[in-house]
């Protein structure tokens, strides 16, 4: 039996992940930074059912605190990270931390080097694409890094969150090669879709605000566009998939972008007029550019042979409402029929 530990369990993406290691037949130790809050882990104990589950105590901040979880395991996925992105102090709430929990993770990691087959550290496209470019569909590949420059000095309102991956994953490359151990990074845009428990993730709650109407969300999601240049996103099943493909993928090396779809809020906002006839948008963004400043190229995973399940907007969309209905964030429309096919 393969055996994995996945740190940060209670998270929209690290819960998800966990799921499909124990469906594929994992031994997987969740951490958590408090297994006795029931409201949080509780749903990652009703996974125990699922398969062998065993949770773990861990805390990013604390030297040595991942030793037990990770003793003996496989693979290590390091999902865990800082992630309040709306920071009013992001050197200490985001930066630090971050950086301080990857070293910590990884000190771990070399303790149990004789098992260990690989590490795999979820970054971000928020470490790739922020940049002062100017142009519309510049493709971004593995190669790009967002502009620590840009990002310290001008300080757009996201910036610590940026920055921090940016630093995570350089920390993780230098430590991983000071210590021979094979790290492996996926690149997610926007994580959507259905979560483990009944409460919607915020990623999923944003792509859904010209639906829900959320003024707050309305706005971070235009600042998405301006500051990164695109609207991306990635439907999590997709996402887990991903992971555990650059895992078990022997030649797998480097940065991998996960992301299915490209587009701006303006093509966002058509797409769902046509797609959602019965829903209204309160706003078409119509103000924007019209074609997103980046493509995400997730290129070398699909070349490495990864497919996509959900590879389009419909896809994407269809399954994320459904998946918000049933859990009453938002209401269903009156007859019933989620969408039209556009054309129809
Ligand atoms: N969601 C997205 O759209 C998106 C896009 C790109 C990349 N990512 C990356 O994907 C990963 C997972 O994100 P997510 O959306 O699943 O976020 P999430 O649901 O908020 O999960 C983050 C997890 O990190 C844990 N964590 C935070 N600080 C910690 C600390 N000091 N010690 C131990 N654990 C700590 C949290 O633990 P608690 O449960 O104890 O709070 C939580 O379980 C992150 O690395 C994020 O940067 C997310």
């Amino acid at each position: 039996m393969p055996s994995a530990c996945v740190t940060g369990g209670n998270g929209f993406l690290a819960s998800a992940l966990i799921r499909q290691l124990l469906e594929k037949g994992y031994a997987v130790n969740a951490t958590v930074r408090d297994p006795g809050n029931e409201q949080k882990a509780g749903q990652l104990k009703q996974m125990q059912s699922l398969g062998t589950l065993t949770i773990f105590r861990a805390d990013l901040e604390e030297e040595g605190s991942f030793d037990e979880a990770f003793n003996g395991c496989d693979y290590v996925f390091l999902v865990a990270a800082p992630v309040k992105i709306m920071s009013e102090n992001p050197e200490e709430e985001l930066i630090k931390p971050a950086i301080k929990g990857v070293l910590n993770m990884f000190k771990s990691c070399v303790k149990t080097k004789a098992t260990l087959k690989r590490v795999i550290l979820t970054s971000s496209a928020a470490a790739v694409s922020i940049n002062q470019l100017e142009g519309v569909n510049l493709v971004m590949d593995e190669e790009a890094w967002s502009d620590l420059t840009f990002l310290t000095t001008t300080k757009p309102r996201t910036w610590g969150y940026a920055v921090s991956k940016v630093l995570a994953e350089k920390e993780a490359i230098k430590y991983a090669e000071e210590n021979e151990l094979s790290l492996v990074r996926v690149i997610p845009s926007l994580i959507v879709g259905p979560a483990v428990g009944s409460v919607l993730a915020n990623s999923t709650q944003l792509s859904l605000c010209l639906l829900s109407g959320n003024e707050g969300m309305i706005r971070g999601f235009r600042q998405m566009q301006c500051l990164s240049g695109s609207i991306s996103m990635v439907h999590v099943e997709d996402l887990c998939r991903a992971h555990i493909f650059v895992a078990e993928e022997k030649v797998a090396a480097g940065r991998y972008i996960c992301s299915a779809v490209n587009t701006s809020l303006p093509e966002l906002a058509c797409f769902l007029r046509m797609r959602y006839p019965q829903r209204r948008l309160t706003t078409d963004c119509s103000d924007l550019p019209e074609k997103s400043k980046v493509i995400l190229s997730s290129e070398k995973l699909i070349k490495a042979g990864f497919e996509f399940k959900y590879s389009k907007l419909e896809d994407i969309y269809d399954e994320t409402i459904r998946s918000a209905e049933a859990v009453g964030f938002l209401t269903p429309t009156a007859n019933g029929s989620t969408h039209v096919q556009i054309g129809e």
